[in-house]
Parts: structure tokens; C-alpha cells; sequence
């Protein structure tokens, strides 16, 4: 309904009434003026006078469909798109669609989260039309054990996606968050579902700064944007079709690294060679990360000399946030 008031008003050169839009649309008035107001919270700038009805003065610019798929070759990632201008979050709402059937490929952007979730039961801050908020729903035919690298997999597709499209110097801190310089400019928040021998689904959610201008006090010592890093605005949709490509690229020969892909992740990967810590099991280790293991994992070289191989959490490295 929403979108159909949008078309209505967008193809009206002044205003148009809410009892013609009623009309044109089958809906009560009432229901007009509700979807109106839904849309004003969306971003839309609508003017309503009383006698005339209503104007569309402002539509943001969001990340359309059409936009994603010219700039994408058929492929498994972004088979199937859904664009929604407001969801909780978006891996959620993909999570309900897996549990549907959707098919592997299906791929949800959002322009807002009002609840984005991040790594570690954090909050992805979701500002509405300034990033990307991405999932994609995968559906190898795998073990849990088989995909252990997805995670840093698709971590280098986003920073590769990130450096083609806006020739940035983006690196990656292990596993998967992208930064730029010592502050993180996109994040990834892997979930899944299955049994002991086999994976129902994998969502993989993707969260870019691109057009932010500022951030909250309590993450901007941390956070950083591609416009904030280049002075650039990035078309979001481009960028999305970017990612979408290299993870299609990385998935070509199933889920893993292939040795030149993990090759270029330890190219890219600002951890290595730098003093680490991370809390295991409430306890914190700390010690010097030399490699990154064909599984995704950490190679950490502890102080008495013994190597210790980490496969998750958060792994602070010095100088970076
Ligand atoms: C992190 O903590 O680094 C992961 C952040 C992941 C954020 C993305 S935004 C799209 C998708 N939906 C969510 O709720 N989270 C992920």
C-alpha cells in the first residue's frame, strides 16, 4: 500500500486528493491518511493541506532492486532480493523467510533496522539510508564443522567489494570486521541453523557505514564511514551488487578458502604479525598472531612459545579500536 502511494504521488505534478487516492487504490480514506503517516516516518517529506490533499515534496534516495540487479550477473547471492524500508533486523527477517523455504540466494536489504543486531549480542547502529544492511541466506549441503571458514569468507568478499568500489585502503581485523585505518567501517554477523550432521541455513548479515556523517558519541572513537574516510557519497546500491558478486565468486568452489583466497586474506588481515589478546573461557591470553589456518583460524603464538589456534570470539589486536 505504502508503495502504491508513493507511485500515485510521484506521478502526480501537484496534490492529489486522499479521496482520489482512495479511489485509485480501493483502500478508506482513513487508510490513506495512516499509510501517509507511515511514510513520513520512512523519511518522506509529504506535504497534506486540507483542501488539496497531498504532495510528495521529498523521497529519499534508496537502494532499489532494479539498481542491485544491473550491476549484478545471475548468480546464487541476490538470486532472489527483497529491498523493505523498515524491519527489526534484517537477518531476523530473513531467519522467518528460511523457515518458509526461501531458496539459497535470497537476499534482504533494509534501509532501517530498528533492532540491528552485531556480533557478541551487540547493537549494529542502523541509521536510516546511510548504510547497508544486507543478509544472505546460504544453504550449502554441509556439516557445521565443514564451514568454519565462512565466517573470514565472507569477510574478504566485503573488503574486497569495499576497496573495488571506492578505492579505499580497507583491511580486515580476524575474523571478518572490515576497517579502515584503526576504526571499522562494515561488520558481519553470521547465524545458523542445524542438526549435527547437516546445515539447515546459514544467514550471513552485512553491515556497511557508507554515507554516514556522524556517529553516536558512545561508537565514534571506533566507527568510521567510507564518506567519512574519502569525502565521497557511495551509490549503497552499487556497493551491495559489489558484495554480492564477491560472494559469489568466493562461493564458487563451495564453502571454504581456496589457497589464493586465504593467501589474500593474510595479505589483507591487520592482526597478523601484531600482539593479540583474547578471553577464553574467562580467562585472557595473550600473545603474537603469525597465521590464519586454511580453517579461518588464528594462529596465536603464546609466550612460552606453544601455538594456539583460535577459532572464535573477540580477539583485540593493538592499535586497532
Ligand atoms: C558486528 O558486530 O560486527 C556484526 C554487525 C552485523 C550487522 C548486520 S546489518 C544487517 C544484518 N542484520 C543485523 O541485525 N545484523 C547484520
Amino acid at each position: 500500500m505504502k508503495n502504491e502511494i508513493i507511485k500515485a504521488l510521484k506521478s502526480s505534478d501537484g496534490y492529489i486528493s486522499g479521496e482520489m487516492l482512495s479511489k485509485q487504490l480501493g483502500v478508506s480514506r482513513t487508510a490513506v491518511w495512516k499509510a501517509v503517516n507511515a511514510l513520513k516516518q520512512d523519511g518522506y517529506v509529504i506535504d497534506s493541506a486540507s483542501h488539496n490533499g497531498y504532495k510528495l515534496v521529498y523521497a529519499p534516495e534508496l537502494i532499489e532492486k532494479e539498481d542491485i540487479l544491473k550491476n549484478l550477473t545471475p548468480s546464487a547471492a541476490g538470486c532472489e532480493i527483497i529491498t523493505l524500508l523498515n524491519t527489526d533486523s534484517t537477518n531476523n527477517y530473513l531467519k522467518k523467510l528460511a523457515s518458509e523455504g526461501a531458496g539459497h540466494g535470497t537476499t534482504v536489504i533494509a534501509e532501517q533496522q530498528s533492532a540491528g543486531k552485531g556480533r557478541l549480542s551487540r547493537m549494529w547502529y542502523s541509521e536510516r539510508g546511510t548504510g547497508i544492511y544486507m543478509s544472505v541466506l546460504l544453504k550449502p549441503m554441509a556439516a557445521p564443522h565443514e564451514i568454519s571458514c565462512i565466517t573470514p569468507v565472507i569477510g574478504l568478499a566485503v573488503c574486497n567489494a569495499i576497496r573495488k568500489e571506492t578505492g579505499t585502503d580497507a583491511k580486515i581485523k580476524w575474523p571478518n570486521d572490515v576497517v579502515i585505518g584503526s576504526k571499522k567501517v562494515a561488520g558481519i554477523l553470521t547465524e545458523m541453523s542445524a542438526q549435527s550432521d547437516m546445515i539447515d541455513y546459514i544467514i550471513v548479515g552485512i553491515g556497511i557505514n557508507v554515507n554516514n556523517e556522524v556517529f553516536a558519541d558512545e561508537i565514534k572513537y571506533k566507527a568510521t564511514s567510507l564518506l567519512l574516510e574519502t569525502g565521497e557519497n557511495f551509490s549503497r546500491a552499487a556497493l551491495a551488487a559489489a558484495v554480492l558478486c564477491e560472494i559469489n565468486k568466493s562461493l564458487t568452489d563451495g564453502i571454504g578458502f581456496s589457497k589464493v583466497d586465504l593467501e589474500e586474506y593474510k595479505k589483507l588481515c591487520i592482526s597478523l604479525d601484531k600482539e593479540v589478546s583474547v578471553m577464553l573461557r574467562g580467562k585472557m591470553v595473550t600473545g603474537r598472531a603469525i597465521g590464519v589456518n586454511s580453517g579461518g583460524e588464528l594462529v596465536v603464538r603464546l609466550p612460552d612459545g606453544e601455538l594456539m589456534n583460535i577459532s572464535c570470539g573477540e580477539v583485540g589486536v593493538s592499535g586497532v579500536y
